[in-house]
């Protein structure tokens, strides 16, 4: 079965792959901020990033110089900003010490920033054909149902199970066909929710569709758990101006600018501290005009509940002067999806007219 299972993936893929502009190329640099780019969000969505990428960035070179607000502003939408930083340190490092050359091997990859086991085994094989296994969302998947394992795929010693399974069934020929194989038919074929089992190259073989568990599998163990936060924004605005701050502290929000905010963990707290500094600001309490809706946001280990309050005033407070921005570069700043979410709700306060 083994010969057999890479042979009908590879010719699967052959037969019904995608047209993905960095599948016509072996370039180590476009291949990695593919693979970058498409661990945050889907085909459909990252297509749109990469192409905004290769075409502002030509060379690892490029990516290195610019700025990293540019880069920021190229990813926003994306989240996780802490992969564009290490996107940015990464192209730094192989553009200054190793002279624009990218590693030649899933070892050497592994070293890069940024890059983990995936992502090594990704550029090593799609680049150079190297004999490693990828194993993403999509492998787990093919191979939990094909081969009918039920062990967590997000604990350690399922991990091992099937990372030894994947090797096992790499071909020794063309592994670069097969890894990009098993995941695109992980994408189209062997879809998380309702896949199609007729047509399917592997319905003979399949232990879940014979065993009727193709819903149930794979598994995955529960673990996190969310926190809730609450965030008070300050929006101050003038006729033509507006208040942001650059967040400096670790997080992934590092370097993105917002309204000034207050965290705690019920609405009251962070109210009351917004209230403060209000006062501390020497605000008039009455220039408060508009207080948001409740607005949700998700972020892997945190859900954040968020309110906006909407203060006109007729001159920026001294406290907060230096950090003063005009409606026209709004923006062109890295922001998170939380504040770019209020802006294009309320795109009167800013004089905007567009829907970001
Ligand atoms: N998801 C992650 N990497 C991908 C790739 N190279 N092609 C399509 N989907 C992907």
């Amino acid at each position: 079965m083994d010969k057999e299972f890479s042979h009908i993936i590879s010719k699967w893929y052959s037969q019904n792959k995608r047209d993905l502009p960095w599948r016509n190329t072996r370039d180590p640099f476009r291949i990695w901020l593919s693979e970058i780019i498409l661990q945050q969000t889907r085909v459909a969505q990252g297509l749109s990033y990469y192409l905004s990428f290769v075409n502002e960035f030509e060379t690892v070179h490029d990516l290195a110089e610019a700025n990293e607000e540019t880069i920021l502003k190229l990813w926003q939408g994306l989240g996780y900003y802490s992969r564009a930083r290490n996107l940015h340190f990464t192209a730094n490092h192989i553009s200054k010490e190793l002279n624009g050359e990218f590693p030649k091997n899933f070892k050497g990859l592994l070293e890069l920033k940024g890059v983990g086991l995936y992502t090594a085994a990704a550029v090593a094989s799609f680049c150079y054909d190297e004999k490693v296994a990828v194993l993403d969302g999509n492998v787990f998947r093919v191979l939990s149902r094909v081969f009918g394992v039920d062990e967590p795929i997000n604990t350690s010693p399922g991990e091992k199970i099937f990372r030894e399974l994947s090797t096992e069934l790499l071909p020794s020929t063309e592994v670069s066909t097969y890894n990009q194989g098993i995941m695109e038919f992980g994408a189209l074929q062997c879809t998380p929710k309702n896949p199609d089992c007729e047509p399917c190259p592997l319905n003979t073989r399949c232990d879940a569709l014979r065993t009727k568990r193709v819903k149930d599998l794979p598994v995955k163990v529960k673990k996190t758990k969310v926190i809730e936060l609450h965030m008070s924004f300050l929006v101050l605005i003038t006729g033509k101006e507006t208040v942001l701050r650059k967040r400096v502290g670790k997080g992934v929000w590092q370097n993105l600018y917002e309204f000034p905010s207050f965290v705690g963990s019920s609405s009251e707290d962070s109210k009351n501290d917004l209230g403060l500094f209000v006062s501390d600001a020497g605000l008039d309490v009455n220039s408060l005009e508009y207080v948001s809706a409740s607005y949700k946001h998700l972020l892997s280990h945190r859900k954040i509940h968020a309110q906006f309050f909407v203060y006109r005033v007729e001159e920026i407070p001294s406290l907060l002067k230096r950090n003063t921005v005009v409606f026209e570069d709004l923006l062109g700043l890295p922001i998170h999806r939380l504040i770019e979410k209020f802006i294009s709700d309320s795109p009167g306060f800013f004089k905007l007219d567009v829907k970001s």
